[in-house]
């Protein structure tokens, strides 16, 4: 939304939220999410044509165009509990438009739906407003967390599905006419609805897909002394496969790869597709997999037992360049190794001390005197017996290892969950290293 306002200074945008702590950051100077080039961003439209409300149903009235980007997470009850998506947010905002809207909108689907939703959305509209004409479009979002406004900016496209009549098609053209302000048409594409809905779901499918695949071979590289890294690379080079998307890592997190994976599951076992359901579902189980070998490799590293040792983890987010922590690999390792009595301290550049705890022990869980939080990578890893690396953050990648080595009880260990670190370096310098499908030398 910021960057349509940034692009479309004529438009007016107003986002609202119930939840009013997120509008008061979006309207101070520490916005509630960290996202590379995002503050310039909305401190350059904020107040011009940009505004935060919590005024949900007088932004609704005002609108000639309501983009839906509620939360869908997993259902964590009833039919489908831990794979079909949770609409209830989805419908409730679809009531509250019928309920509030005195003329005619447009209704876009922004939020990660299963297909078919907008019909739900359609019905709800044709059966609570007395003749006012809603036209529903499904204008997935595409970007990556980290890069954001960079992927706004230039994206590889923009997808509007509607409905195929003139009313459908005339809707398609007007939200199309916006993303046209800086994207080049032929990257605007438009499809049937269903199409355009299916085509979110099946692009994370592919690009988890990716992952799970490269790190389910880095287990058998780690086992035959072949390096991912040189297979990813040699790999990526064919044309047919590309190099993107390819480096073998700890496990994918964020908030939406393994939960459209699921709704795309629970999509298939509704239509009667379970071999469909049952390909799919193996790409969050390979994932799953990743994150505890990840762990034992820690625990078997320590000679079979860390209870009592001190292991730093650097980086809680799922990725660099974002705050985000939802259904990071980070999360996993810190449980098992407190499961298994380690003493974890963990450092994150972006995270808060708060959010760590509460994402590895729970909300409201009593503290563990065994998990601590750190304010620099060299507190965290001071006297620690292994450090393990869990966000490929840049900084990282400087970090003085001598140093740290020096401060470290011997053995010192070093564990490499993203492979951005020289592995042949580090063990010059003492360190017994062990990274994602590379075998310790
Ligand atoms: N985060 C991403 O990178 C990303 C990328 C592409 C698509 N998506 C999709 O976008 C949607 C939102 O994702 P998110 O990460 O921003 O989720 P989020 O949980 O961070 O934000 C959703 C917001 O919606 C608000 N909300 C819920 N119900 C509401 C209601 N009835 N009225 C007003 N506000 C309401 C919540 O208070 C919350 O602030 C999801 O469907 C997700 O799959 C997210």
């Amino acid at each position: 939304m910021a960057m349509i306002a940034l692009k479309a200074p004529d438009i007016k945008v107003t986002v609202v939220d119930m939840n009013a702590s997120r509008i008061a950051a979006w309207d101070s100077d520490a916005l509630p999410v960290y996202e590379p080039g995002l503050d310039e961003v909305v401190k350059q439209c904020r107040g011009r044509n940009l505004f935060f409300s919590t005024d949900v149903t007088g932004g609704i009235r005002e609108a000639d165009i309501i983009f839906v980007s509620v939360n869908t997470p997993t259902k964590t009850y009833g039919m489908g509990a831990g794979r079909a998506a949770d609409l209830r947010h989805v419908e409730s905002v679809a009531r509250t438009i019928a309920a509030v809207s005195e003329g005619s909108k447009i209704i876009v689907e922004k939020s990660t739906v299963p297909v078919k939703t907008a019909e739900t959305i359609k019905t709800i509209l044709g059966a609570n407003t007395n003749g006012l004409k809603f036209s529903v479009l499904s204008n997935p979002e595409f970007l990556a967390e980290g890069t954001a406004v960079s992927d706004m900016l230039n994206p590889d496209r923009v997808l509007i599905g509607g409905e195929r009549t003139p009313e459908g098609e005339r809707a398609v053209q007007t939200l199309a006419a916006i993303y046209a302000r800086w994207v080049p048409r032929e990257r605007i594409i438009t499809t049937n609805l269903w199409s355009s809905e299916l085509s979110k779901l099946v692009a994370n499918a592919f690009l988890a897909q990716r992952i799970s695949s490269i790190n389910s071979i880095s287990a058998l590289c780690e086992a035959t002394g072949a390096d991912v890294d040189e297979v990813a690379h040699a790999i990526g080079c064919d044309s047919r496969i590309g190099p993107k998307f390819l480096k073998a890592s700890v496990g994918f997190g964020g908030s939406c790869f393994q939960k459209d994976i699921l709704n795309l599951v629970y999509l298939c076992e509704r239509f009667g597709l379970p071999e469909v359901a049952s390909y799919w579902r193996h790409v969050v189980s390979m994932n799953d997999y990743q994150k505890s070998r990840f762990a034992q490799r820690i625990v078997s590293g320590l000679f079979n037992t860390v209870a009592g040792k001190r292991i730093a983890v650097l980086g809680f987010a799922f990725k660099k360049d974002t705050n985000d922590t939802r259904e990071s690999a980070a999360i996993h390792v810190c449980r098992d190794l407190l499961a298994e009595q380690g003493v974890v301290v963990v450092y994150d550049p972006r995270v808060p001390a708060s959010e760590i705890v509460s994402d590895v022990l729970g909300k409201n869980a009593p503290a563990n005197p065994r998990l601590s939080v750190a304010g620099s990578a060299c507190e965290a890893c001071n006297g620690a017996h292994a450090v393990a690396i869990l966000t490929e953050w840049d900084e990282f990648k400087t970090l003085d290892f001598q140093k740290i080595h020096d401060a470290m009880p011997k053995p010192a260990l070093l564990f490499d969950g993203r492979n951005i670190l020289d592995l042949a370096k580090l063990k010059k310098i003492g360190f017994r290293v062990h990274g994602i499908g590379r075998t310790p030398e």
